[in-house]
């Protein structure tokens, strides 16, 4: 059985359903803080997805679960990741993102489940030195949501060498879009991403779209972003698992297209 942290949200929900696609028997564990219940009910109308409402702090709790499910490994997407609030409320995602991951990590390690799948992000890499952003680019994170994902990635590899914990830390660069079939998709409040929010200022209520930067050193000033599609973000979570569950040792993957924008 794998077990799924923050299942109810817009990636693990995505991934959940690639899971029961791909024959895995799987566990939410959600405290429902950004995800939500109609997530979980959608997702149960395709797999027998079991669910628990619990915060990842509650360590006994994830205890008791992992004594009475036969848990073979984590994909654990459960945090707090909204840049601009860890800059506001930096407590919050020390708290959230590294601490309530080492309970994790720890009460996994006294059950001997040792493999991991991180949801990691391009952000602990900072300003670019030079692009694409490749895995041995310099790690300058510029915020605390960077950070926190950073000492979770430098937390693993001392598990990895004290405890064999093994783990794959996926980057993510941008997610975009939502599940082909329209069962399950991006639900954030407030939304802080950029396509929702150009698609709400298209065709919904708020008119004013503002693109921020001005002077960056392309055609129009503006930023160039590297966007992944949820799905192939999804797809390559199964792939890192199977890597692990097959033997796999701790790695690192960044999940992008190092396409920033179409060639003129
Ligand atoms: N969306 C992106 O573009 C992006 C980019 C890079 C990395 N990430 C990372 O991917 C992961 C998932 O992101 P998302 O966009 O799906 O976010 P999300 O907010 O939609 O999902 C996170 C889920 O975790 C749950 N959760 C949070 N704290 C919890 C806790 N203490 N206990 C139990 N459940 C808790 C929330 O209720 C939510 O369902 C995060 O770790 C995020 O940092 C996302």
């Amino acid at each position: 059985m794998i077990l799924v942290t923050g299942g109810a949200g817009y990636i693990g929900s995505q991934c959940a359903l690639q899971l029961l696609a791909n024959n895995y028997d799987v566990l939410v564990i959600d405290d429902l803080s950004t995800g939500h219940m109609e997530i979980i009910s959608k997702i149960k109308e395709f797999g027998d997805v079991l669910f628990f409402n619990i915060k990842l702090s509650d360590k006994e709790a994830i205890s008791k679960i992992f004594s009475e499910y036969n848990i073979d490994s984590v994909i654990h997407f459960a945090a707090s990741s909204q840049v601009a609030e860890s800059c506001i409320n930096p407590k919050k995602y020390y708290v959230n993102n590294v601490f309530n991951s080492i309970n994790l990590f720890n009460v996994m390690l006294s059950h001997n489940v040792n493999k991991l799948i991180f949801s990691s992000t391009a952000a602990i890499y900072g300003e670019p030195n030079y692009n694409p952003v490749d895995e041995n680019h310099p790690k300058n994170p510029i915020n605390p949501y960077g950070k926190s994902k950073l000492m979770i990635e430098n937390i693993l590899d001392d598990y990895d060498k004290a405890y064999n914990f093994k783990s794959v830390r996926l980057r993510y660069f941008n997610v975009a879009g939502a599940d082909s079939d329209c069962r399950v998709g991006p639900w954030h409040e407030p939304e802080t991403s950029l396509i929702p929010n150009i698609l709400k200022s298209s065709f919904g209520s708020e008119k004013e779209f503002k693109i921020f930067g001005n002077d960056y050193p392309t055609k129009d000033g503006t930023c160039i972003r590297d966007y992944i599609d949820i799905e192939d973000l999804a797809q390559a979570h199964i792939l890192a698992l199977e890597y692990l569950l097959n033997g796999g040792g701790t790695n690192y993957f960044n999940l992008g297209t190092a396409q920033g924008e179409l060639s003129p």
